[in-house]
Protein backbone atom coordinates (compact mmCIF):
# COMPACT_ATOMS: atom_id res chain seq x y z
CA UNK A 1 0.00 0.00 0.00
CA UNK A 2 1.38 3.15 -1.03
CA UNK A 3 1.35 6.53 1.09
CA UNK A 4 -1.02 8.74 0.41
CA UNK A 5 -0.68 13.08 1.39
CA UNK A 6 -1.69 16.35 0.56
CA UNK A 7 -5.22 16.53 0.86
CA UNK A 8 -6.02 20.95 1.73
CA UNK A 9 -9.80 21.13 2.68
CA UNK A 10 -10.94 24.81 3.86
CA UNK A 11 -7.61 25.58 4.61
CA UNK A 12 -6.77 22.16 6.77
CA UNK A 13 -4.25 20.18 5.36
CA UNK A 14 -4.91 16.76 5.77
CA UNK A 15 -1.74 14.57 5.67
CA UNK A 16 -2.56 10.69 5.33
CA UNK A 17 0.49 8.50 5.22
CA UNK A 18 -0.10 4.99 5.03
CA UNK A 19 2.34 1.77 5.42
CA UNK A 20 4.14 0.21 2.47
CA UNK A 21 4.29 -3.61 3.09
CA UNK A 22 6.80 -4.61 0.26
CA UNK A 23 9.17 -2.60 1.69
CA UNK A 24 10.35 -1.75 -2.02
CA UNK A 25 12.85 0.85 -2.35
CA UNK A 26 12.18 4.72 -2.66
CA UNK A 27 9.06 7.47 -3.35
CA UNK A 28 6.00 6.51 -1.05
CA UNK A 29 7.79 5.01 1.77
CA UNK A 30 8.95 8.60 3.34
CA UNK A 31 6.73 8.74 6.55
CA UNK A 32 4.68 5.71 5.95
CA UNK A 33 2.31 4.55 8.86
CA UNK A 34 4.58 1.28 9.54
CA UNK A 35 7.05 4.16 11.07
CA UNK A 36 9.27 6.45 9.73
CA UNK A 37 12.39 5.65 7.40
CA UNK A 38 15.97 5.43 8.88
CA UNK A 39 17.51 9.17 8.06
CA UNK A 40 19.88 7.42 6.23
CA UNK A 41 17.52 5.74 3.54
CA UNK A 42 15.80 8.78 2.99
CA UNK A 43 16.28 10.51 -0.41
CA UNK A 44 15.50 13.70 -1.65
CA UNK A 45 15.51 14.89 -5.18
CA UNK A 46 16.59 18.79 -5.66
CA UNK A 47 15.39 20.81 -8.79
CA UNK A 48 17.74 23.72 -8.64
CA UNK A 49 17.22 26.78 -10.38
CA UNK A 50 20.96 27.38 -11.99
CA UNK A 51 23.73 28.94 -11.06
CA UNK A 52 22.96 32.44 -12.29
CA UNK A 53 24.08 34.54 -9.25
CA UNK A 54 25.89 34.30 -6.24
CA UNK A 55 22.54 34.60 -4.03
CA UNK A 56 22.34 31.32 -6.41
CA UNK A 57 25.35 29.68 -5.64
CA UNK A 58 25.24 30.62 -1.59
CA UNK A 59 21.60 28.66 -2.08
CA UNK A 60 22.57 25.10 -3.62
CA UNK A 61 25.96 25.30 -1.40
CA UNK A 62 23.96 26.04 1.99
CA UNK A 63 21.21 23.08 0.37
CA UNK A 64 23.86 20.82 -0.43
CA UNK A 65 25.90 21.22 3.10
CA UNK A 66 22.75 20.91 4.91
CA UNK A 67 21.90 17.43 3.75
CA UNK A 68 24.86 16.29 4.23
CA UNK A 69 25.63 17.48 7.56
CA UNK A 70 21.58 15.87 8.16
CA UNK A 71 22.96 12.11 6.35
CA UNK A 72 20.32 12.32 3.88
CA UNK A 73 21.28 11.65 0.44
CA UNK A 74 20.73 14.86 -1.83
CA UNK A 75 20.02 14.36 -6.00
CA UNK A 76 20.90 17.20 -7.61
CA UNK A 77 20.37 19.25 -10.70
CA UNK A 78 21.04 22.74 -12.38
CA UNK A 79 18.47 23.51 -14.71
CA UNK A 80 20.35 26.32 -16.23
CA UNK A 81 17.37 28.93 -15.73
CA UNK A 82 14.97 26.44 -18.15
CA UNK A 83 11.97 25.23 -16.81
CA UNK A 84 12.14 22.58 -19.68
CA UNK A 85 15.26 21.01 -17.90
CA UNK A 86 13.65 21.12 -14.67
CA UNK A 87 10.60 19.26 -15.67
CA UNK A 88 12.80 16.54 -17.01
CA UNK A 89 14.81 16.56 -13.27
CA UNK A 90 11.70 16.42 -11.50
CA UNK A 91 10.32 13.77 -14.14
CA UNK A 92 13.58 11.66 -13.43
CA UNK A 93 13.15 12.08 -9.65
CA UNK A 94 9.27 10.65 -9.79
CA UNK A 95 11.08 7.40 -12.27
CA UNK A 96 13.31 6.93 -9.45
CA UNK A 97 10.99 7.33 -6.43
CA UNK A 98 12.64 9.48 -4.58
CA UNK A 99 11.12 10.16 -0.92
CA UNK A 100 11.08 13.94 -1.20
CA UNK A 101 11.12 16.44 -4.36
CA UNK A 102 12.02 19.44 -3.76
CA UNK A 103 12.28 22.96 -6.54
CA UNK A 104 13.03 26.29 -6.76
CA UNK A 105 10.75 27.31 -9.49
CA UNK A 106 12.58 29.05 -12.76
CA UNK A 107 8.64 30.80 -13.33
CA UNK A 108 5.72 30.89 -11.43
CA UNK A 109 3.53 29.22 -14.69
CA UNK A 110 3.05 25.75 -16.07
CA UNK A 111 4.26 23.34 -13.98
CA UNK A 112 0.42 21.70 -12.79
CA UNK A 113 1.01 18.92 -14.70
CA UNK A 114 4.36 17.10 -13.37
CA UNK A 115 3.24 18.53 -9.64
CA UNK A 116 0.21 16.12 -10.85
CA UNK A 117 2.40 13.81 -11.60
CA UNK A 118 4.34 13.78 -8.64
CA UNK A 119 1.09 13.67 -6.48
CA UNK A 120 0.09 10.52 -8.75
CA UNK A 121 3.26 8.79 -7.46
CA UNK A 122 2.26 9.97 -3.86
CA UNK A 123 6.08 12.32 -3.69
CA UNK A 124 5.47 14.67 -1.59
CA UNK A 125 7.02 18.10 -3.15
CA UNK A 126 8.10 21.16 -1.55
CA UNK A 127 8.84 24.79 -2.57
CA UNK A 128 12.14 26.37 -1.88
CA UNK A 129 12.49 30.11 -2.52
CA UNK A 130 10.07 30.70 -5.13
CA UNK A 131 5.93 30.35 -5.71
CA UNK A 132 4.07 28.22 -8.69
CA UNK A 133 0.57 30.05 -9.62
CA UNK A 134 -1.04 26.65 -9.36
CA UNK A 135 -4.65 27.34 -7.86
CA UNK A 136 -4.19 23.63 -7.04
CA UNK A 137 -2.13 24.27 -3.38
CA UNK A 138 -2.77 20.07 -3.07
CA UNK A 139 0.29 19.74 -5.45
CA UNK A 140 3.04 20.84 -2.72
CA UNK A 141 3.30 19.99 0.45
CA UNK A 142 5.06 23.34 1.82
CA UNK A 143 6.65 26.60 0.53
CA UNK A 144 9.84 27.87 1.88
CA UNK A 145 10.88 31.15 1.29
CA UNK A 146 10.91 35.44 1.24
CA UNK A 147 8.11 37.40 0.89
CA UNK A 148 9.31 38.78 -2.46
CA UNK A 149 7.03 41.33 -2.00
CA UNK A 150 7.48 43.11 0.94
CA UNK A 151 11.14 43.12 -0.80
CA UNK A 152 9.71 45.10 -3.39
CA UNK A 153 8.17 47.57 -0.63
CA UNK A 154 11.45 48.08 1.18
CA UNK A 155 13.47 48.81 -1.67
CA UNK A 156 10.60 51.37 -2.68
CA UNK A 157 10.32 52.64 1.12
CA UNK A 158 13.87 53.73 0.55
CA UNK A 159 13.93 55.40 -2.45
CA UNK A 160 10.70 57.38 -1.29
CA UNK A 161 12.68 58.08 2.44
CA UNK A 162 15.66 58.91 0.24
CA UNK A 163 13.94 61.66 -1.89
CA UNK A 164 11.74 63.06 0.47
CA UNK A 165 12.95 66.28 0.53
CA UNK A 166 13.11 66.54 -3.17
CA UNK A 167 10.18 68.23 -5.43
CA UNK A 168 12.39 67.60 -8.83
CA UNK A 169 11.09 64.16 -10.64
CA UNK A 170 12.97 61.09 -9.75
CA UNK A 171 14.20 58.97 -12.95
CA UNK A 172 14.32 55.63 -12.24
CA UNK A 173 15.75 52.39 -14.35
CA UNK A 174 14.98 48.89 -13.24
CA UNK A 175 16.31 45.60 -14.01
CA UNK A 176 14.18 43.30 -13.92
CA UNK A 177 14.97 39.45 -12.85
CA UNK A 178 14.11 36.49 -15.12
CA UNK A 179 10.69 37.15 -16.72
CA UNK A 180 8.12 35.42 -15.23
CA UNK A 181 9.90 34.27 -12.32
CA UNK A 182 8.13 35.00 -8.62
CA UNK A 183 11.19 37.21 -7.53
CA UNK A 184 11.27 39.53 -10.30
CA UNK A 185 7.04 40.39 -10.71
CA UNK A 186 6.58 40.24 -7.07
CA UNK A 187 9.78 42.61 -6.44
CA UNK A 188 8.16 44.63 -9.64
CA UNK A 189 5.08 44.92 -7.66
CA UNK A 190 6.01 45.80 -4.24
CA UNK A 191 7.95 48.64 -5.32
CA UNK A 192 5.65 50.44 -7.82
CA UNK A 193 3.07 50.15 -4.79
CA UNK A 194 5.22 52.11 -2.80
CA UNK A 195 6.79 54.56 -5.22
CA UNK A 196 3.45 54.27 -7.09
CA UNK A 197 2.00 57.35 -3.93
CA UNK A 198 4.20 60.08 -5.20
CA UNK A 199 4.05 60.81 -9.22
CA UNK A 200 7.45 62.82 -8.90
CA UNK A 201 8.72 58.96 -9.00
CA UNK A 202 8.93 57.50 -12.96
CA UNK A 203 10.13 54.31 -14.00
CA UNK A 204 11.68 55.64 -17.44
CA UNK A 205 12.90 52.05 -18.58
CA UNK A 206 12.38 48.68 -17.30
CA UNK A 207 14.10 45.62 -18.64
CA UNK A 208 15.25 42.20 -17.56
CA UNK A 209 18.42 41.40 -17.27
CA UNK A 210 17.82 37.82 -16.13
CA UNK A 211 19.14 37.90 -12.77
CA UNK A 212 23.01 38.36 -14.08
CA UNK A 213 25.80 40.68 -14.01
CA UNK A 214 26.45 40.50 -17.95
CA UNK A 215 23.01 40.92 -18.35
CA UNK A 216 22.71 44.08 -15.67
CA UNK A 217 25.64 45.43 -17.46
CA UNK A 218 24.61 44.87 -21.14
CA UNK A 219 20.76 46.16 -20.33
CA UNK A 220 22.43 48.87 -18.35
CA UNK A 221 24.82 50.16 -21.17
CA UNK A 222 21.80 50.25 -23.46
CA UNK A 223 19.81 51.86 -21.60
CA UNK A 224 21.86 54.90 -20.02
CA UNK A 225 22.43 56.06 -23.37
CA UNK A 226 18.75 56.38 -23.91
CA UNK A 227 17.97 57.65 -20.58
CA UNK A 228 21.41 59.61 -19.68
CA UNK A 229 20.11 61.54 -16.88
CA UNK A 230 18.52 58.93 -14.74
CA UNK A 231 18.68 59.27 -10.90
CA UNK A 232 18.76 55.45 -9.58
CA UNK A 233 18.55 51.93 -10.79
CA UNK A 234 16.41 49.41 -8.57
CA UNK A 235 18.28 46.41 -10.10
CA UNK A 236 16.09 43.14 -8.74
CA UNK A 237 19.43 41.55 -7.51
CA UNK A 238 22.64 42.52 -6.10
CA UNK A 239 24.80 40.83 -9.43
CA UNK A 240 22.71 42.85 -12.07
CA UNK A 241 23.67 45.78 -9.88
CA UNK A 242 27.49 44.85 -10.12
CA UNK A 243 27.01 44.73 -14.09
CA UNK A 244 25.27 47.90 -13.72
CA UNK A 245 28.25 49.57 -11.65
CA UNK A 246 30.27 48.27 -14.77
CA UNK A 247 28.06 49.94 -17.10
CA UNK A 248 28.20 53.53 -15.25
CA UNK A 249 31.86 53.75 -14.68
CA UNK A 250 32.23 52.71 -18.34
CA UNK A 251 29.96 55.38 -19.03
CA UNK A 252 32.47 57.80 -16.90
CA UNK A 253 29.64 58.38 -14.16
CA UNK A 254 30.16 57.27 -10.73
CA UNK A 255 28.09 54.56 -8.77
CA UNK A 256 26.06 55.36 -5.71
CA UNK A 257 26.68 59.42 -6.56
CA UNK A 258 25.74 60.62 -10.31
CA UNK A 259 23.94 57.31 -10.68
CA UNK A 260 21.90 56.09 -7.21
CA UNK A 261 21.77 51.90 -6.92
CA UNK A 262 19.43 49.81 -4.96
CA UNK A 263 19.57 45.81 -5.30
CA UNK A 264 18.25 42.85 -3.39
CA UNK A 265 19.67 40.34 -1.81
CA UNK A 266 22.58 41.17 0.23
CA UNK A 267 25.39 38.79 -1.14
CA UNK A 268 29.12 39.21 -0.12
CA UNK A 269 29.87 40.91 -3.71
CA UNK A 270 27.13 42.74 -3.16
CA UNK A 271 27.40 43.87 0.09
CA UNK A 272 31.32 45.08 -0.68
CA UNK A 273 29.87 47.74 -2.67
CA UNK A 274 27.49 49.01 -0.61
CA UNK A 275 30.62 49.12 1.84
CA UNK A 276 32.22 51.07 -0.82
CA UNK A 277 29.67 53.12 -1.76
CA UNK A 278 29.15 52.13 -5.06
CA UNK A 279 25.70 50.74 -4.08
CA UNK A 280 23.37 52.65 -2.09
CA UNK A 281 21.15 50.08 -0.47
CA UNK A 282 20.30 46.48 -0.19
CA UNK A 283 17.22 44.87 0.72
CA UNK A 284 18.25 41.04 2.27
CA UNK A 285 17.31 37.80 0.19
CA UNK A 286 18.68 35.18 2.47
CA UNK A 287 19.84 32.09 0.31
CA UNK A 288 20.18 29.91 3.34
CA UNK A 289 16.95 27.74 3.51
CA UNK A 290 19.18 24.54 3.94
CA UNK A 291 18.51 23.57 7.20
CA UNK A 292 14.82 24.55 7.34
CA UNK A 293 13.97 22.09 4.34
CA UNK A 294 15.90 18.98 6.06
CA UNK A 295 13.61 19.85 8.94
CA UNK A 296 10.21 19.83 6.65
CA UNK A 297 11.83 16.92 4.94
CA UNK A 298 12.00 15.10 8.53
CA UNK A 299 8.62 16.38 9.40
CA UNK A 300 7.26 14.46 6.44
CA UNK A 301 8.90 11.43 6.92
CA UNK A 302 7.86 11.32 10.43
CA UNK A 303 3.76 11.88 9.90
CA UNK A 304 3.62 15.19 10.80
CA UNK A 305 2.21 18.04 8.38
CA UNK A 306 5.09 21.15 7.54
CA UNK A 307 3.46 24.64 7.53
CA UNK A 308 2.38 25.17 4.43
CA UNK A 309 4.07 28.66 3.88
CA UNK A 310 7.66 29.21 5.56
CA UNK A 311 8.83 32.73 5.55
CA UNK A 312 12.34 33.50 5.82
CA UNK A 313 13.47 36.08 8.15
CA UNK A 314 15.08 39.16 6.19
CA UNK A 315 16.58 42.51 6.93
CA UNK A 316 17.88 45.62 5.19
CA UNK A 317 21.68 47.03 4.81
CA UNK A 318 22.55 50.91 4.44
CA UNK A 319 26.11 51.64 3.70
CA UNK A 320 27.46 51.99 7.35
CA UNK A 321 25.52 48.75 7.86
CA UNK A 322 27.32 46.76 5.51
CA UNK A 323 30.71 48.41 6.53
CA UNK A 324 29.79 46.28 10.25
CA UNK A 325 28.77 43.44 8.69
CA UNK A 326 30.76 42.28 6.48
CA UNK A 327 33.39 40.59 8.34
CA UNK A 328 30.65 38.22 9.37
CA UNK A 329 28.82 37.52 6.57
CA UNK A 330 29.18 34.03 5.65
CA UNK A 331 27.97 34.32 1.48
O1 LIG B 1 14.78 33.63 -6.28
C1 LIG B 1 15.75 34.37 -5.62
C2 LIG B 1 16.51 35.20 -6.60
O2 LIG B 1 17.07 34.38 -7.59
C3 LIG B 1 17.67 35.98 -6.05
O3 LIG B 1 17.32 37.23 -5.58
C4 LIG B 1 18.51 36.12 -7.27
O4 LIG B 1 19.81 36.57 -7.03
C5 LIG B 1 18.43 34.73 -7.78
O5 LIG B 1 18.94 34.52 -8.99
Amino acid sequence: MKKIFGLATAGVILLTLAGCASGGSGGGDAGAAAGPKPTDELVVGFAQVGAESGWRTANTTDIQNSFKDAGIELKFSDAQQKQENQIKAIRSYIQQGVDVIAFSPVVETGWDAVLNEAKAANIPVVLTDRAVDSQDDSLYVSFLGSDFIEEGKKAGQWVVDEYADSTDPVKIIQLEGTTGAAPAIDRAEGFADVIGADDKFEIVASQTGDFTRAGGKQVTEALLKANPDVDLIYAHNDDMGLGAIEAIEAAGLVPGEDIKIVTVDAVKDGMQALADGKINFIVECSPLLGKQLVDIVNQINEGETPEKRIITEETTFTQEQAVEALPDRQY
